[in-house]
C-alpha cells in the first residue's frame, strides 16, 4: 500500500524547490503527496534559518505534531532544510519525537534514511545537491531550476554560507537539458535559482548560461537572487539582448549607508549600486527593479537609516522586501556591540514600508493603459469571476475570466492600477477596444 507524505515548507524559493525534489525522491519510495498532516504517514519540515522568526515559526509548528504522533505511533517526523543543518542535535533535545534530521545534501538518500530510521544525517560541508530523481513539480507551466548552491559572500549578518555551504555551480549542459525537457512538456517559464546567480561559473559564466537557455526556446526566463557587486556590463548586455529573459531584476541593496554596507561586508557603496541600476534601466526599457533592505543592523544610527530612506526614494523600487535585522548565531554581525533595540527596528521598518507603499503605487499607476504580456496562472484572489497572471516585469494583473487557461500567454491592456495589483482586459477578446 502507498504511503502518504505531507511537507511543511518554510522560507525561500530554494526551499520550495527542495520540497519538490523531496517529493520526487519519496515517490520512488512509494509515497504520495497529501494536503493535510492528519492523513500523513510521514511529515517533513523543510525549515528556514534566515531570521529568528522563521525558526520560531517552525519550532511552534513542530510542537503541534506531538498529539498526532501520540495518536499514530507509526507516524514519522523528519526535519530538513537550513535549521536542520544549523542546529542538528538541538532539534532532538527540543523535540524528542522527531525521527530524522537531514541536511540539504541528504535529500537524495531520504528513502534509505527513512528505512533505517536514521536519527541524524547532516553533511559537514553542505554543497552540491543535484537531483538524481524526477522532481515532482507544483506547477505545469512555471518551474524552478536550481543553477547553483551555497554562497561564498559571507555578508556579516547572514547564516546562509553556514547552512548551504560554499558555492557550487551545476554544469551548464545539465541545466540546459532540464530546461529543454521542461519546454517539451509545455512549460512557459523557468526561474533560475541560486543565492547569488550572477556569480555562476562552470564551463561558462552567467551571461553564457542565459544565452544557452534562451536558445532552448522556452518563453520566459527569470532568475534570483543577484548580487550588486557581480552585476557586470556583460550581464546587462545579455539581459538586454536575449528575448526570453524577463524585464525584472531583484537586486538587494540592504542599506543606503556606505558605513553600514561596509560593516555588512557587501563589497559596494550606494553610488556603485545607483550606477548599476541606472545602467540596467538605460539598457532594458521597462525593467522592474525589486530589492531587499535590512533595518536595524548593529550600530545603525538615525543618520544611516535616513540614508536608506533617501536611497529607496531615489531608486524608486517597483517592490521592496524589508526586514528587521535578526541576530544569527555564528555570523560576524552577531558579535558586534550596539545592537539596535527591537522597538527602534520595528519603528524604522514600518516607516520605511509606508514610504515604499507610495512609491509602489506610483510605479503601478504609470502602467495604466500599458499593453503587457501575461502568463495566466489561475483564479484571482477574492474574485471568482476573474483570473490572474504575471507580466514579464512580474506585476500581478487580474482580468475577467473568459475561459483563458493557466499556462496561456495573452496580451492585456492595463485599465487600473492598485497598490499591489493591476487590473486589465484581454486584448484578444476585447479587440474592439484596441
Ligand atoms: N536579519 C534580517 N534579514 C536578513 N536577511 C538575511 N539575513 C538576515 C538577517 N540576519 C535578508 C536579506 C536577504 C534576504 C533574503 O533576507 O535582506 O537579502
Ligand atoms: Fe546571505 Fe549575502 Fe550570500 Fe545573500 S549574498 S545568501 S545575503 S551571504
Amino acid at each position: 500500500m502507498g504511503k502518504n507524505v505531507f511537507i511543511y515548507t518554510f522560507g525561500c524559493q530554494m526551499n520550495v524547490h527542495d520540497s519538490e525534489k523531496m517529493l520526487g525522491v519519496l515517490s520512488q519510495g512509494g509515497y504520495q503527496n497529501v494536503t493535510s498532516p492528519e492523513e500523513a504517514d510521514l511529515i517533513i519540515f523543510n525549515t528556514c534559518a534566515i531570521r529568528a522568526k522563521a525558526e520560531q515559526k517552525f519550532f511552534s509548528q513542530l510542537g503541534r505534531m506531538k498529539p498526532l504522533k501520540r495518536r499514530n505511533p507509526n507516524l514519522q517526523i523528519a526535519v530538513g532544510g537550513c535549521v536542520a543543518q544549523e542546529t542538528q542535535k538541538k532539534i532532538f533535545s527540543r523535540a524528542p519525537y522527531v525521527d530524522i534530521v537531514f541536511g540539504p545534501q541528504n535529500i537524495n538518500s531520504l528513502n534509505q534514511l527513512l528505512d533505517q530510521g536514521r536519527k541524524l544525517a547532516v553533511a559537514d560541508n553542505p554543497g552540491l545537491a543535484e537531483s538524481e530523481f524526477d522532481i515532482v513539480r507544483d506547477s505545469s507551466f512555471r518551474a524552478w531550476v536550481a543553477i547553483m548552491y551555497g554562497c561564498n559572500n559571507y555578508c556579516s549578518y547572514c547564516i546562509v554560507p553556514y547552512t548551504r555551504g560554499r558555492e557550487v555551480s551545476r554544469p551548464s549542459d545539465h541545466i540546459v537539458e532540464e530546461i529543454r525537457d521542461l519546454h517539451k512538456l509545455g512549460y512557459k517559464e523557468v526561474t533560475l535559482l541560486g543565492q547569488n546567480v550572477n556569480s555562476y561559473r562552470s564551463d561558462t559564466d552567467f551571461p553564457g548560461l542565459l544565452e544557452k537557455i534562451d536558445a532552448t526556446g522556452i518563453a520566459r526566463v527569470r532568475f534570483m537572487t543577484s548580487h550588486p557587486r557581480d552585476m557586470s556590463r556583460e550581464l546587462v548586455a545579455a539581459l538586454a539582448g536575449l528575448p526570453s529573459v524577463c524585464e525584472h531584476i531583484h537586486l538587494p541593496m540592504q542599506s543606503g549607508s556606505d558605513r553600514i554596507l561596509s560593516l555588512m561586508n557587501r563589497g559596494y557603496g550606494f553610488a556603485d549600486y545607483r550606477d548599476k541600476i541606472a545602467m540596467l534601466r538605460a539598457e532594458i526599457p521597462g525593467i522592474a527593479v525589486t530589492g531587499d533592505i535590512i533595518v536595524g543592523f548593529p550600530g545603525e544610527t538615525d543618520e544611516d537609516y535616513q540614508a536608506t530612506l533617501s536611497a529607496i526614494q531615489e531608486i524608486e523600487y517597483d517592490g521592496l522586501f524589508a526586514f528587521m535585522y535578526s541576530k544569527r548565531q555564528g555570523t560576524k554581525a552577531s558579535s558586534l556591540d550596539s545592537q539596535v533595540p527591537e522597538s527602534v527596528k520595528s519603528e524604522r521598518l514600518n516607516n520605511l514600508l509606508k514610504i515604499q507603499e507610495q512609491i509602489t503605487e506610483n510605479k503601478n499607476r504609470c502602467l495604466e493603459n500599458a499593453e503587457l504580456e501575461i502568463l495566466v496562472e489561475g483564479p484571482a484572489e477574492n474574485d471568482p469571476a476573474r483570473l490572474m497572471g504575471r507580466s514579464r516585469a512580474n506585476k500581478i494583473v487580474s482580468f475577467a475570466d473568459n475561459g483563458e487557461r493557466a499556462g496561456e500567454i495573452i496580451r492585456i491592456r492595463v485599465t487600473r492600477a492598485h497598490m499591489h495589483t493591476l487590473e486589465g482586459i484581454n486584448l484578444a477578446i476585447n479587440s474592439h477596444i484596441v
